[in-house]
């Protein structure tokens, strides 16, 4: 059987033209949906984004820099996460950040956040 996840829809912004005028390329902000915090980030291909959680020790990956586009480095040790999968870079046996979808209605731009209850657990891989 196929397990079905459930998902709620955050608006975050009226439009794609909102969502640049916002966010200019390069830059990164904080949102919360919920309760989940979240980083939202744009880069030359469009717009990402992912728990704003270092799984390692649960930092705000939204203090750290993006780096070359394409990867998040953590402000404390410097772990390194991909914008696109969340994986980790540099070699670290971590689980993945979890990484969010957009979806375009009518009256805005969405983010969709799994609704699962678990809360982050850095050692779960
Ligand atoms: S807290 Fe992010 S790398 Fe350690």
């Amino acid at each position: 059987m196929q397990e079905v996840e459930n998902f709620k829809k955050y608006k975050l912004f009226e439009s794609w033209a909102a969502a640049s005028r916002e966010l200019k390329p390069g830059a990164m902000l904080s949102k919360y949906c919920g309760l989940k915090k979240v980083l939202v980030l744009r880069i030359s291909e469009g717009f990402f984004a992912m728990e704003d959680a270092c799984p390692h020790k649960l930092v705000k990956l939204s203090k750290g820099e993006l780096i070359d586009e394409l990867e998040i480095e953590c402000y404390w040790h410097k772990y390194r996460f991909n914008v696109k999968t969340g994986e980790e870079c540099t070699g670290k046996n971590i689980r993945p950040v979890k990484t969010y979808s957009w979806s375009e209605e009518e009256d805005g731009i969405y983010l969709q956040i799994p609704e699962d209850a678990t809360q982050d657990d850095p050692f779960s891989f």
